[in-house]
């Protein structure tokens, strides 16, 4: 089990310090344990500050980050917060807690992120115990974009209320734009738990927290140095590969990070709409001090429909099937209804359909970055950064449709044009710490670019380790990105073996998880010599597909209950062995 972590900057000294993450560590074994020692702790005078628990319930980090800003604020109020992510606290230690902060994002289809599974297991059991002495406050991270908004938030919420925990303030429940939102509620909700034992240090006392410059406000205007085809003449997709100059930005990342990139939405499609509305591009909308050309260029989501457009939409359509896929509450009708179609072509459902500039607004979502699986690693390409992207266009009445961010990379950025850009540290997904433990990559499609990363990593590290990977696409004629490189890390014994699953070279589809059943003895004795296993790449289908067949062979060649198997997989989850990066 991971060591708590507490801050470099705790109000501690360095033996303290050493000292109280030994006593917090022992208490994970000791169970139960927490309450009671850390409390005769504080009234001993051992440790002065009152301790804060701050966990975090995250996929890529942005919880992570923010469970950071609270500890660093609570550190200010004179707290001695000790940050954990909720994999990394048994619930035993969490129902012996007083004061809990949690900051939760939601995944999959209003599902806890993968290190909250089985916290929330235990959590919602039966048996669980009540929390009559805990006080907690909850911040949800989510996407409105989601049918099910702040979900495990919302489930976690209810139930710390259910076990009569007391909240020390109302849930928090945050859209993609969360900075303000979150910061504003981290001030509120640190106070309200101090019970007078928190004695806020002096100013000088408190270490500075140093923080990336670069971020969603401020993203880093970057060159694009390599912007290349990967796939082939003959592909059904457009993948391709693109190299960002940090120069002396002092952007910095690690393999396993995301790369975050601000686009700009397409001029043509910018002026189709306005001429659509009936809209001169350089009007200025009332409240606005930038034309309507330039705010539908750089600060809207003009593409993707929001909800209260298609609201607004249906009630002007006069369009009986949209009405009915709208009103029927039959979500997956409403999904296929409107897979691929954008903004304008719910427009031109009915040519009636008219909004101002400033009604047109309101319906429309900021502008927002998009995240990328960074595929380069820092100490290979130092000054660098690479992203393996897939351009979404598609064919539909008639008119080519554009994904704004993968076609914003390939098609839009002039020569010397400057791309924004900005880091999400995603410390879950790392290479081992142990040079010598051997790794399994499950990465098909797009899905490759952090294993091309971790593979790189090892290779500048010489870790000893043995590397498999499971790729995977359409065809090996068009479809075997990065394959030169690959084959020369197959000769070179960087890459121990190499599985390749192309799904449309022969009748029968062959996937990533053909080959691990294909493979399932060598895999299972892989996993029992301790190697981590990841997955990466498309969220819906193939990582549900390649968990069951995780499952599958564990069962077969462990030769465990379907039971017994899925406890070995919730071990490699507790022991950090099993880690995903999908979307
Ligand atoms: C942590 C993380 C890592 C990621 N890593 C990568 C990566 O390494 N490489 C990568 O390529 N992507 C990656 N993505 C996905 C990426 O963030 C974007 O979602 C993707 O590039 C599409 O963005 P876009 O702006 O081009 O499209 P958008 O404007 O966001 O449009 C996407 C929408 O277009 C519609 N659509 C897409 N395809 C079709 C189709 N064929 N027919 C009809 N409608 C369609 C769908 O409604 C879809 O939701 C990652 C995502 C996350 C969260
Ligand atoms: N939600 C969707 O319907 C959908 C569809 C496509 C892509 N995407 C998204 O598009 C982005 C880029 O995708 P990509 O081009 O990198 O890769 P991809 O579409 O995931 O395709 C990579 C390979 O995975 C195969 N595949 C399809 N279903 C699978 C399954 N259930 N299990 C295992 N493999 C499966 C594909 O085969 P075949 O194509 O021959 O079946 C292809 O060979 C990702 O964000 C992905 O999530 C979403
Ligand atoms: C694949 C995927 C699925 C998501 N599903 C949901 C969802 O169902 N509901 C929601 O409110 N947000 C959803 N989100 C949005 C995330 O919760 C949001 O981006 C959050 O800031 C991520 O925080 P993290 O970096 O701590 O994981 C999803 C995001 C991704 C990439």
């Amino acid at each position: 089990m991971k060591l708590p972590f507490i801050p470099e900057d705790a109000p501690f000294t360095g033996d303290q310090k050493s000292w109280l993450a030994g006593f917090l560590a022992g208490m994970q074994s000791a169970k139960a344990m927490v309450g009671s020692q850390a409390g005769a702790l504080l009234k001993s005078g051992a440790v002065s500050a009152p301790i804060l628990n701050v966990f975090y319930g995250t996929q890529t980090g942005n919880a992570e980050a923010l469970a950071m800003d609270a500890a660093t604020v609570a550190r200010g109020q004179g707290f001695a917060p000790v940050v954990q992510g909720l994999d990394d606290v048994s619930i035993e230690e969490f129902s012996a807690m007083e004061r809990v902060i949690i900051a939760i994002a939601t995944y999959g289809e209003g599902e806890m992120p993968d290190n909250t599974q089985l916290f929330w297991e235990a959590l919602s059991a039966s048996n669980m115990p009540q929390l009559p002495a805990m006080q907690f406050g909850i911040l949800a991270l989510g996407d409105t974009g989601y049918d099910e908004f702040c979900q495990a938030g919302k489930l976690l919420d209810v139930r710390l209320e259910q076990l009569g925990a007391q909240r020390l303030v109302d849930r928090i429940d945050c859209d993609v734009d969360y900075e303000d939102m979150a910061e504003e509620w981290i001030n509120r909700v640190i106070p309200l738990a101090n019970d007078g034992s928190a004695v806020t240090p002096k100013a000088d006392t408190i270490p500075a927290v140093v923080k990336s410059i670069w971020n969603r406000k401020n993203p880093f205007p970057s060159t694009v140095t390599i912007n290349s085809l990967l796939s082939g003449k003959t592909s059904a997709k457009e993948i391709r590969h693109y190299e960002f100059d940090l120069a002396d930005s002092g952007l910095s990342y690690e393999t396993g990070d995301a790369l975050n990139v601000m686009p700009i939405n397409n001029a043509t499609l910018v002026s189709v709409l306005l001429q659509r509305l009936i809209i001169a591009p350089d009007f200025v909308p009332e409240g606005q001090i930038k034309t309507i050309d330039e705010l539908l260029t750089y600060s809207y989501e003009i593409s993707t429909p929001s909800r209260e457009f298609l609201a607004a939409i249906e009630r002007q359509a006069e369009d009986d099937f949209f009405s009915h896929v709208m009103s029927g509450g039959d979500k997956e009708a409403l999904a296929n209804y409107l897979w691929g179609k954008d903004t304008l072509d719910l427009l031109n459902l009915n040519s009636s359909i008219i909004f101002s500039p400033e009604e047109f607004l309101a319906l429309l979502k900021p502008l927002q970055h998009r995240a990328y699986s960074i595929s380069s690693s820092p100490k290979q390409h130092p000054g660098s950064v690479h992203l393996t992207v897939a351009s979404v266009r598609w064919q539909a009445d008639g008119r080519e449709h554009q994904g704004v961010c993968s076609t914003f990379l390939a098609d839009r950025i002039i020569d010397g044009g400057k791309v924004g850009l900005f880091v999400s540290p995603n410390k879950a997904f790392r290479i081992p710490d142990n040079d010598d433990a051997p790794m399994i990559m499950v990465g098909p499609g797009t899905g490759i670019a952090p294993f091309r990363a971790f593979l790189e990593e090892r290779q500048v590290l010489n870790a000893k380790g043995q590397n498999w990977l499971f790729f995977g696409d359409q065809t090996r004629a068009a479809d075997f990105i990065y394959e030169e490189q690959l084959q020369k890390m197959k000769d070179s014994g960087l890459l121990t073996r190499l599985d390749l699953a192309f799904s449309r070279d022969q009748k029968e589809k062959i996937y990533v998880q053909t080959k691990m059943h294909e493979q399932g003895a060598d895999i299972y004795e892989w996993l029992e010599q301790g190697a981590y296993f990841y997955v990466c790449g498309d969220a819906t289908r193939m990582a549900k597909d390649v968990d069951q067949a995780l499952c599958d062979l564990i069962s077969e060649h462990g030769d465990l209950t379907s039971d017994k198997a899925g406890e070995y997989v919730n071990n490699l989850k507790r022991e950090k062995r099993y880690l995903r990066d999908v979307y």
